[in-house]
């Protein structure tokens, strides 16, 4: 561009001007719907089971795979929320919800993540919300009302846990990562993953396996554990604590290094990621993978 160029100067300016601060506003505001309707769902959830108990429990890709009458209130709780606020938003949420939209920006919900340990009165789950754009995920939000932590993150924005900035650890070395991860509800993919965290085991510091991913990676986010990964995810589960762990300080990528994506996930700091993907490569060539 030639700055001189009056064609170019003027409207070029004012028309970017004017998108930063749409932008910047766009994600204050997305920030406060996302936040309170976190906050109403996972209180609703976690009032409701204590008072009634839960009273439907079905199953849904596995016999293992649960879903209980809270996951579907607290998604039909966000969607209204949601699209009363901003009726041309697109929304997808585990329980079914895939609603287009034409703003160009889309939601994602879990409204329970870490349902296993909601029917057993586990305090770790979550309710994880995330508003994309084109650009990328613009706004993440995760509940845990149990522990009533709320992370929170927008693009460039940093993290945030209950409104103070938070960072992930600086742990460098593979030997001393406490190291998170998950299990598929798919048993032949259990196996396999239960193959590789038994090799891994005996090389870290330790493994958890806490039974929420979006909590996995607020607390990855909080340097409460030094790696989370995961294969096999839904988009629900990873958006909005991708972009907290992002923005404490993480890097993000597939198993291999390439673009983070739901089915393939490890998130560190930047001077552990590398080498933790190099000894999951490792170990996945000795298993034969
Ligand atoms: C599950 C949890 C779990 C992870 C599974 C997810 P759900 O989500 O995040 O930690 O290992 O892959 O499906 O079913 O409890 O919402
Ligand atoms: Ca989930
Ligand atoms: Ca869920």
């Amino acid at each position: 561009m030639t700055p001189e160029t009056p064609h170019d100067e003027t409207p070029h300016d004012e028309t970017q001007h004017d998108n930063e601060h749409d932008n910047e506003h766009d994600n204050d505001a997305l920030l406060r719907l996302a936040t309170d309707l976190a906050l109403r769902a996972g209180r609703l959830a976690r009032d409701g089971r204590a008072e009634r108990g839960i009273s439907t429990a079905d199953t849904k890709s596995s016999v293992t795979d649960m879903v209980t009458e809270f996951d579907k209130a607290n998604e039909a709780l966000i969607v209204g929320g949601i699209l009363a606020a901003r009726p041309h938003d697109a929304i997808v949420g585990e329980e079914g919800t895939d609603t287009p939209g034409t703003s160009g920006v889309d939601w994602l919900i879990d409204p329970i993540d870490g349902t296993t340990n909601f029917m057993y009165d586990l305090p770790g789950w979550a309710v994880s919300i995330a508003a994309r754009t084109a650009v990328g995920t613009q706004v993440g939000v995760v509940y845990v009302p149990a522990t009533d932590e709320l992370f929170t993150a927008t693009a460039g924005g940093g993290a945030h846990l209950n409104g103070t900035a938070i960072s992930c650890s600086t742990t460098d070395e593979v030997s001393l990562a406490l190291v998170a991860t998950g299990f598929s509800y798919s048993a032949v993919r259990r196996a396999l993953q239960a193959q590789r965290v038994a090799v891994l085991l005996p090389q870290v510091r330790d493994l958890r396996r806490l039974g929420a991913a979006a909590a996995d990676l607020c607390n990855l986010a909080a340097g409460r554990v030094d790696v989370y990964f995961e294969q096999w995810l839904g988009p629900w589960d990873l958006a909005a604590g991708e972009l907290i762990a992002r923005e404490a300080g993480c890097l993000t990528s597939t198993l291999d290094g390439g673009v983070v994506r739901p089915d393939s996930v490890i998130a560190a700091n930047p001077e552990l990621i590398g080498p933790m993907r190099g000894l999951i490569a490792e170990i996945d060539v000795q298993l034969g993978f």
